[in-house]
């Protein structure tokens, strides 16, 4: 472990010095980038924040007050799995690649680029966030949120300069200078230029946005590529934090909403200055389909190839029982003129869809911790994840019109819906009205319920920010 470099990490940097160099040149680009993209505020404060210092247990949970570009941007591959085999696809059982495969080369690239590019997006998408907090808890997670998709950002461009030469510092420099919205250097994915201008929209994208994520990163923990594989999984571990601030999130929002239903029953509780159920299931609606498109296309012969040659696979590939996928089909559901049929299709073209599968199961399990905050509350209403087919914009339901439920409906009936169904302008302009911050000490925005717990075991009214 050389955590006293300039750059920490467990790669052995020091001993590569064409490698150090060309990070080193990359770095003062990357804090150009941070002081430029990253949270608009609190560079100069101390932020009680985690450090990545160790990859074993704990190591990587190190808690300390730190100035933001102070932070320590390491580069932490997983522990090496002794003899590990490619775990799936043509060449199953074969010696995992320790250099790029020439052929896939280009491949390989494009899927680490595309990883690459969302975690400086969401860093873009966030920078607002930090001057309308609803306490000071709230805002110490966003920023640890930020600081680690920076983090996954130089774990990518690691594998660009390490594996990939000249074309992969190339790749590297892009990252840099493509911003989330942009008109004319867009972020390569859709729901990376959505802006993130509220926080019930922060915690709807670390819940659906960040767990497409997660699976996107389970996926690529199996690559046969195996510094891809090492870097994910080290990844991985941090990942779940920015879940956690969603489902909670969205959990304190809701828990807020039934304290104000109980307390005053004949004011709505906008009237109270919450935010009502009935918007937060929009705001569900919205992120959960746009995060589904994610995963590309249900039918897909790029899945296929990713997965036949080794380079991406399923979630979790242990799982399954047969890791080569030739025989066997999926049932897939169809849409072809104006009606839903059952179509089986060979498992190979159907990867993407088994990677959607599991992320969806996932996040119902998260609903229903929500629904239970509601049900204690004895308040009759259930938040529900819209159908796959719902508002969808690629695959083979985009362009298509479902209502929450997958029934088939007209554009016209759609767009005379829309805003029941998907927030509008008037819920969006409510919610930023209600985002005022809130900063003092242990205080909470009236629109959210406090936390259960704080961080690393600190009570929910320590000074997680310490202003300069
Ligand atoms: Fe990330
Ligand atoms: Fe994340």
């Amino acid at each position: 472990m050389q955590l006293h470099e300039k750059i920490p990490n467990n790669v052995n940097l020091s001993q590569d010095r064409k490698l150090l160099r060309a990070l080193e040149k990359w770095q003062p680009n990357y804090m150009k980038w941070w002081m430029e993209a990253g949270p608009a505020g609190f560079q100069a404060d101390n932020i009680y924040l985690r450090t990545a210092i160790d990859v074993g247990s704990d190591g990587w949970a190190n808690f300390d007050y730190v100035r933001m570009p102070d932070y320590r941007w390491g580069i932490f591959l997983s522990n090496p799995e002794h003899e590990r085999q490619i775990p799936f696809g043509d060449m199953y059982g074969k010696p995992v690649w320790q250099e790029v495969p020439g052929e896939f080369r280009n491949q390989l690239r494009r899927i680490i680029v595309t990883q690459g590019d969302t975690e400086p997006a969401s860093v873009e998408q966030q920078r607002m966030l930090c001057n309308s907090a609803p306490s000071m808890y709230d805002c110490r997670n966003l920023f640890q949120v930020n600081v680690e998709e920076g983090r996954h950002l130089w774990a990518m461009v690691y594998l660009l300069h390490a594996y990939f030469g000249r074309d992969g510092r190339e790749e590297a420099e892009a990252l840099l200078e493509r911003r989330s919205g942009d008109f004319d250097k867009p972020r390569i994915l859709t729901t990376f230029n959505e802006p993130i201008e509220d926080w019930l929209s922060f915690f709807m994208f670390t819940m659906f946005t960040d767990r497409d994520g997660k699976y996107q990163l389970l996926a690529l923990a199996e690559s046969g590529f195996d510094p891809l594989s090492r870097t994910t999984r080290f990844m991985l571990t941090e990942e779940a934090h920015h879940m956690f601030v969603g489902d909670t999130g969205i959990g304190r929002v809701v828990k807020r909403a039934c304290d104000l239903m109980k307390l005053d029953a004949n004011e709505d509780v906008r009237a109270q200055g919450g935010i009502d159920l009935e918007t937060i299931q929009r705001y569900v609606n919205f992120w959960f389909s746009s995060s589904l498109d994610l995963f590309g296309g249900e039918i897909s012969s790029n899945a296929a190839d990713y997965f036949a040659t080794g380079l991406k696979g399923r979630a979790k590939e242990e799982k399954y029982p047969d890791h080569v996928a030739l025989a066997g089909a999926y049932d897939l559901e169809v849409f072809e003129n104006g009606r839903l049929l059952e179509k089986q299709i060979p498992m190979r073209n159907a990867m993407n869809e088994v990677v959607r599968d599991a992320y969806v199961e996932e996040n119902q399990k998260g609903v229903d911790r929500w629904n239970r905050i509601i049900k204690e509350a004895g308040i009759d209403f259930e938040i529900k994840l819209p159908s796959r087919r719902f508002n969808r914009k690629m695959g083979i339901y985009g362009g298509h019109f479902f209502d929450p439920a997958g029934n088939p409906i007209t554009d016209e009936e759609f767009n005379r819906r829309r805003f029941d169904w998907l927030p509008g302008d008037k819920d969006k302009i409510f919610v930023k009205n209600l985002m005022q911050p809130v900063l003092e000490l242990g205080k909470m925005a009236h629109w959210i319920a406090a936390p259960n717990t704080g961080i690393n075991g600190k009570p929910i009214d320590f000074e997680y920010i310490r202003r300069a």
